[in-house]
């Protein structure tokens, strides 16, 4: 696995999911499912989509006690998703049980990575919120090297820290990249961006896009257009 495109399918049900989908015609693209989407229709969106063919991105970001994580990380094995995380923030110890719980009788598991700090959290909310006084770049490799300590595969981070991460990890360590968009198209509420052919040279290994796909007129044409620019 790895230099994909993966579609952020930020919709509230699995009928505006598929409605979406079907638009994409024979592709069967890696996708990428959230809390709201998997909270309003539960596995079955998990089972559903993984039966037409798609690789799932389970992003619901645990963050608990280990042994709790540990216990929902074995059910979301169970349901055979590509890609699941969790919090750098939960520990390296909570990082090592969810790995544990992923991993199957057989060895197998999917890929597991961790968020660091997550982007709608700047220096000042880290430092007031958190108490945390490092500087946020120093505070998210610290993160990233305890989520390699603790075996996990890759992160989620800007692709503009994707080279430093590999830099600092190790090129087989995943950088897994949203805020991408189009020369072209609207960045939206993403503050810096990338396009998919700049990601790739800056080493992303997956980017996440949503809206440049699902928000396109012709979301097959967006979607081949970023597999495109950005695939090998
Ligand atoms: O529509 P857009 O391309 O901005 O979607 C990006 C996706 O990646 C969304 O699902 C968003 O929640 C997610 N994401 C992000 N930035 C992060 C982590 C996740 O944009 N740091």
């Amino acid at each position: 696995m790895g230099k994909d495109v993966i579609i952020a399918c930020d919709f509230a049900s699995a009928a505006e999911t598929f409605a979406f989908l079907d638009k994409l015609g024979s592709d069967r693209p890696f996708v990428k499912i959230g809390m709201e989407l998997f909270y309003a229709e539960g596995p079955a969106i998990v089972r559903e989509l993984k039966a037409r063919g798609h690789r799932v991105f389970l992003d619901l970001k645990l963050h608990d006690i280990p042994n709790t994580v540990k216990k929902a990380m074995a059910v979301l094995s169970k349901l055979d998703a590509d890609i699941v995380n969790v919090h750098a923030a939960g520990t390296i110890s909570m990082m090592e049980a969810a790995l544990k719980g992923l991993t199957r009788d057989d060895g197998s598991r999917p890929l597991l990575i961790a968020v660091t700090q997550l982007t709608s959290t700047d220096q000042a909310s880290m430092e007031k919120d958190l108490l945390i006084k490092e500087p946020i770049d120093k505070v998210v490799m610290h993160y990233a090297l305890n989520a390699k300590r603790a075996g996990l595969d890759g992160i989620v981070c800007s692709p503009l820290e994707a080279a430093k991460v590999h830099e600092t990890c190790g090129k087989d360590f995943l950088t897994v990249t949203p805020g991408v968009r189009f020369a072209d198209s609207d960045t939206g509420d993403q503050k810096r961006v990338m396009t998919p052919a700049e990601a790739k040279k800056a080493g992303s290994d997956y980017i996440v896009v949503g809206r440049p796909i699902t928000a396109a007129p012709d979301p097959a044409a967006a979607y081949r257009r970023c597999v495109e620019e950005f695939r090998d």
